[in-house]
């Protein structure tokens, strides 16, 4: 935990202090969108495939002429693409080749508590001090020497992805030091795919792009420039006021490079929208928007696809949330230069990518979304078997300002809920400013916001729901999988740091 001076302020403007940059930065649309390289497995055994990632520092080419150091898997920011098959286990092996301690964790994956990334299930490098030998874990972290679980050197994850058709991710979630070295580079795409899905005509193959979209910001020389709570990590102590609300930068990457360009065809594309900031939110919009039809077809939501497509011209996406979705640049004439937007940003954060249209629609090109996706079960609140309320707020705790559940900062072993194996609950969520609320393990339907009914782009299953300021949100989570420890928190990154974090118990 840590004190903080910035007052969050209620509103839906982007609050939090914004970082500057000191490098030269490129003109928008100037790179073109890289792709991340989908991984190959290294053998398969039984049913399974086997996956190794090594995580280790590289330097990048993300500014045009500079270097940037970045912590990756497989030396990458983002990491390699994971595909796996619904049903089909994957066992991801990590090596750990950075100096400090990392744990992985499967965002919108149902695993086992021991595979789930528990920020308190180290992978330590070697010689990497025993944090259970010592008596505390440096000063900013309450963790008590038995909860640490640890491995030296690798682990190997197991996925059983007894689950339908999603778009996931992955990325570090190593405890009170999430923020900084995801920021670093720790995180990637995790794509899951089942017979349902292969049944719909979706675009696919060249024409199936995710894009992971977040904000940087860089020092003069290339490097990753943030307020970090170690002084042996930053440059400028100062700076350290921005982590109260969230560290936002003023350069919006998307796969990793700054404001990049992708070449299309005059045809339907699907994108798999991934807000993987640390604290920033966009609301994106096309401009210009198409000639007929919607902007954004959404056929899929954090946990799967949806019953059926909705439009929307405009996609709040808040950290961490997902949104696959089909564009049709059919609707423009070629020679259009499409840019997509984020209406909550200025200056440099308002541009996000180009689309540039440059040919006819090619052969074999997507037709039009079906009205019908995937067999969803939507939840009725008379399913659920309890009710429990969670409150996130900024609080004094012992003197300090703290972002808080329920009054209290993440105490690991203290389970706030123990729901039952296979059954409903309503949760209730609010708050005192954004907080995009992550649950692991179970996936819930919004029910309601402010007693109202929820907005069109909270459809589906979801594992990530932004609730604003002094609102309320009722969602209704289904407990199914497995039992165990898990956790629930804010995934303002430099919030969960700050100890925004709760576990519960599924018996
Ligand atoms: Cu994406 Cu517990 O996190
Ligand atoms: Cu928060």
């Amino acid at each position: 935990g840590a004190a903080g001076c910035g007052a969050p302020g209620p509103g839906d403007e982007v609050a939090g202090e914004l970082l500057r940059s000191s490098a030269e930065l490129p003109e928008p649309f100037q790179v073109p969108l890289p792709v991340p390289p989908v991984a190959e497995p290294v053998r398969t055994r039984g049913g399974a495939t086997v996956h190794e990632v090594e995580q280790r520092t590289a330097r990048q080419e993300i500014l045009p002429g500079l270097k940037t150091e970045v912590w990756g898997y497989d030396g990458r920011f983002p990491g390699p693409t994971f595909v796996g098959e619904s049903g089909r286990e994957l066992r991801l092996r990590v090596r750990n080749k950075l100096a400090l301690p990392t744990s992985t964790h499967l965002h919108g994956g149902v695993q086992e508590p021991e595979f789930d990334g528990h920020p308190t299930d180290l992978v330590l490098p070697p010689g990497f001090p025993d944090p259970r030998k010592s008596h505390g874990h440096g000063k900013h972290s309450m963790v008590k020497p038995s909860e640490w679980t640890v491995s030296r050197g690798h682990k190997e994850y197991v996925y059983p992805l007894d689950q339908p058709a999603a778009t996931l991710w992955y990325h570090d979630h190593r405890m009170d030091f999430s923020a900084p070295q995801v920021w670093r580079g720790l995180a990637g795409m995790f794509l899951i795919h089942d017979d349902e899905e292969a049944g719909l005509p979706l675009p696919e193959g060249s024409r199936d792009i995710p894009l992971m979209i977040c904000d940087r910001a860089f020092e003069e020389d290339g490097s990753l420039r943030y307020p970090s709570l170690d002084p042996s990590l930053t440059k400028e102590p100062g700076v350290r006021e921005a982590y109260m609300e969230g560290v936002m930068g003023d350069v919006v990457l998307v796969n990793g490079a700054p404001w990049p360009e992708l070449e299309v065809s005059a045809e339907r594309y699907r994108f798999r929208v991934l807000n993987a900031s640390n604290a920033r939110r966009y609301r994106l919009i096309l401009d210009p928007g198409p000639r007929q039809g919607a902007a954004f077809v959404q056929v899929g939501s954090d946990g799967g696809l949806l019953d059926a497509p909705r439009s929307h011209e405009a996609l709040p996406v808040s950290p961490a949330e997902r949104f696959d979705v089909v564009v049709d640049f059919g609707a423009y004439p070629v020679g259009s230069l499409v840019r997509l937007v984020n209406t909550l940003g200025s200056g440099g954060t308002r541009d996000v990518m180009r689309f540039r249209v440059t040919r006819k629609a090619g052969r074999g090109g997507a037709p039009k979304v079906p009205g019908r996706l995937a067999d969803l079960r939507k939840l009725r609140a008379g399913q659920a078997v309890a009710e429990r309320q969670f409150d996130f707020r900024l609080k004094q705790v012992d003197g300090m300002r703290m972002w808080t559940v329920n009054g209290k900062p993440y105490d690991p072993g203290a389970a706030l809920a123990r729901p039952r194996l296979d059954t409903v609950e309503r949760w209730r969520f609010t708050s005192d400013f954004h907080h995009p609320v992550h649950l692991h393990l179970a996936h819930f339907q919004v029910l309601a916001r402010g007693g109202k009914s929820p907005s069109a782009t909270d459809a589906g299953w979801k594992d990530t729901v932004d609730v604003r300021p002094y609102e309320v949100v009722d969602v209704l989570v289904r407990f199914a999988g497995y039992r165990g420890r898990y956790m629930f928190h804010c995934h303002n990154l430099e919030h969960e740091d700050m100890a925004m974090m709760a576990d519960f118990r599924v018996v």
